[in-house]
């Protein structure tokens, strides 16, 4: 049996991925253009492999001892478990670690000799490729940059030509390798994410999408719903300048004065099995395959979105975060700029014309951190005004792609547009900037910022629910070749303790701090091994897909209330840090849960918290007062515990 129809058997769902990734990786086998382009007979000059790494010479992804994996684990579920279910969990344990568990290891220490990384592919797969939820919402996040006010429509085209061509500019480097190799302390970190961000595409298909890889000279711009061509480079092989840029958006404007009847681009936003069948029923046309590819081949999509009201004067700061976060991970619906995307394009740069600018990015080719670091490169590149030199003497004029929709299709738009309006009512957003202190502050009393805003999480969950809430925070393994993320379990006995001691109006600041402390270290202590690979999530992962690869029955824990409730993630966090006063944002990992994507800075920190209005017991505007609560309680112990000596 294949391994794609053993993981169904195996109900690795949309849940249990969820539950898996949180944030979110990839190499890919190969590239799917070639046969996709003879079936379909369209012309194309993609590359036919992934993109080629520098050889970084990395060492593998290790695979953890089974004992080492299994006595953490147990750590990790206490919290979550009465004194009898945990006694019925470590029994469970045991059997597993004498039994089932010791062969499934020794195949999975198989695989990992086999391969550069054992993980690399079923991870690409099951958390991404096979995830049959929307992007939008489930998987992609928006990233917000800095506000702009543009005062005229060319305010907005000049922005987004400088967007533009600071985009190409970092592709450059990234085309000769010349972007510094990022280390963690000494050891250089995969570059290889890098190379998949420019011209890469998700292909929606039945079951299991794909990943398309391409270099060309073009981007695709969406305006008012309508699509377009429009190439960088003019005839001449010369590189546009800012001016003619301007002038080819311009067209692009002019042209789509009105929105689209059809917006083709909203089917992008749909469960992906339907997406599938709407890409086959357009593929039929020949037109509808060369547009399709035309996007897909792209560099890039620019969104020039409508006005979405940025700067009404009821809203303040914290409000226009999050009408900015909701543009940038929906589109605000299918009536405001939710069908002006292509969520299957890597990177949507998107320029609101009142000043909304951002990205917005489909997770399964690179992590957070890659786009964080082109989002400062472009912030840097358009702050210092920056101009190019060049020109080309024949700019060519942009052009609109077409489609054919017939009834079938048009029905699913119809649909489409409405589900993305679910969505969108769904998602509760409260995006804000803790402005009262940040790293800085943190660092001066010794203690790990990440780690001490994980647990000022931990706090404000448990101050809300009175119970302890499963944490996910993405640790990247970059510094193993393709090396994504592992899950650092921020939820642990010292959390909680922590929380109690916070909530314990009897206990002395000297004991809370205390409580603090020990949380924290804790916490960095599980990132420290989370970021060599020795995390709890990944290899249980590794070794509930050998047993369905090699048709073992999946062992008990799995679904024992330990392994369940510690994997379900309450609290979905990513820390994503960029030096522009920008942030990321996403959705939460679960009905139930909350997600928290924060930028912290020197004396700031921006959050992006969110949760689904359909779960009464969660409130994303509770959630961030409860966030901004605890750090100011947290803040007070610090001082206070050091003042009094109490
Ligand atoms: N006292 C004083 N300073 C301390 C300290 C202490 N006890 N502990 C840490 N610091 C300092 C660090 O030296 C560092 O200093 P710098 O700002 O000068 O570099 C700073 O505080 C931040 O360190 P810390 O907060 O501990 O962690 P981090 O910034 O290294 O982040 C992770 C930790 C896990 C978030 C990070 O390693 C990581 O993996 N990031 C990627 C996550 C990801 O994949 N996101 C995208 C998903 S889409």
């Amino acid at each position: 049996m294949s391994i794609n129809s053993q993981v169904r058997k195996s109900n690795l769902e949309n849940e249990d991925i969820k539950m898996l990734r949180g944030l979110r990786l990839g190499s890919l086998k190969s590239c799917i253009l070639e046969p996709y382009a003879s079936t379909y007979n369209v012309k194309c000059n993609y590359t036919s492999t992934k993109p080629s790494n520098k050889v970084q010479n990395l060492p593998r992804l290790p695979v953890p001892k089974l004992g080492d994996t299994l006595n953490k684990f147990l750590v990790t579920v206490q919290p979550f478990l009465n004194d009898t279910e945990f006694a019925t969990t470590k029994t469970l344990v045991k059997e597993f670690e004498n039994g089932v568990g010791q062969k499934l290891q020794s195949l999975l220490e198989k695989r990992a000799t086999q391969h550069e990384n054992w993980l690399e592919e079923w991870w690409l797969n099951t958390a991404y490729l096979e995830y049959r939820d929307p992007v939008v919402v489930f998987s992609s996040p928006g990233l917000v940059f800095p506000f702009r006010k543009f005062n005229s429509q060319i305010d907005q085209l000049t922005y987004a030509a400088k967007t533009l061509l600071a985009a190409l500019d970092y592709k450059a480097l990234i085309d000769n390798d010349k972007i510094p190799v990022e280390m963690m302390g000494k050891n250089p970190l995969d570059m290889s994410q890098y190379k998949k961000i420019f011209g890469t595409c998700r292909i929606p298909f039945e079951k299991r999408d794909k990943l398309s890889f391409n270099d060309s000279k073009h981007i695709t711009v969406i305006h008012n719903n309508h699509i377009f061509h429009i190439d960088l480079w003019g005839n001449d092989g010369k590189r546009l300048n800012e001016d003619q840029i301007v002038q080819i958006l311009k067209k692009v404007v002019d042209s789509s004065p009105s929105p689209a009847t059809d917006p083709i681009g909203i089917l992008t936003s749909e469960n992906r099995d339907t997406w599938a069948k709407a890409y086959q029923l357009l593929s039929k046309e020949q037109v509808n395959r060369e547009s399709l590819l035309d996007v897909e081949t792209s560099l890039a999509v620019l969104c020039l979105d409508g006005a979405a009201g940025v700067w009404q004067r009821d809203r303040d700061r914290d409000a226009r975060f999050t009408l900015a976060a909701a543009q940038t991970i929906h589109g605000g619906g299918a009536a405001s700029n939710g069908a002006n995307r292509w969520f299957d394009k890597t990177v949507q740069f998107i320029v609101g014309a009142d000043g909304i600018t951002g990205l917005t990015y489909e997770h399964s080719p690179a992590e957070g951190q890659p786009i964080a670091v082109l989002t400062d490169f472009i912030i840097n590149y358009i702050d210092q005004n920056k101009t190019t030199e060049s020109s080309s003497s024949s700019p060519k004029d942009p052009v609109q792609l077409k489609f054919i929709v017939n009834n079938d299709v048009a029905d699913m738009i119809k649909t489409a547009k409405n589900n993305l309006d679910k969505f969108v009512a769904n998602l509760e957003l409260d995006c804000f900037k803790f402005d009262e202190y940040g790293k800085n502050f943190i660092k001066s009393h010794k203690m790990s910022p990440d780690s001490y805003l994980q647990m000022a999480m931990q706090y404000a969950f448990y101050s809300l629910h009175g119970t302890p809430g499963a944490h996910y925070e993405s640790a990247a393994t970059r510094m193993y070749a393709g090396g994504r993320t592992e899950t650092i379990r921020s939820c642990s006995p010292e959390s909680v303790s922590f929380a109690r001691a916070m909530l314990d109006a009897a206990a002395a600041p000297r004991r809370k701090l205390a409580a603090l402390q020990r949380a924290v270290a804790a916490h960095k202590d599980y990132t420290v091994q989370a970021l060599q690979g020795f995390g709890v999530d990944r290899h249980l992962l590794g070794l509930k897909l050998t047993a369905i690869e090699n048709g073992i029955e999946i062992p008990k824990i799995y679904s024992d209330p330990g392994y369940v409730r510690s994997a379900h993630m309450r609290i979905s966090t990513s820390q994503v840090a960029c030096k522009c006063d920008g942030f990321m944002c996403y959705g939460p990992l679960v009905g139930d849960g909350y997600a928290t994507c924060y930028n912290p800075r020197d004396d700031d920190v921006n959050f992006a918290t969110a949760a689904f209005a359909a779960h009464r017991d969660t409130s994303s505007a509770r959630y961030r007062a409860a966030l901004a609560r605890a750090l100011r309680d947290m803040r007070r112990v610090l001082l206070h515990a050091v003042d009094s000596k109490l």
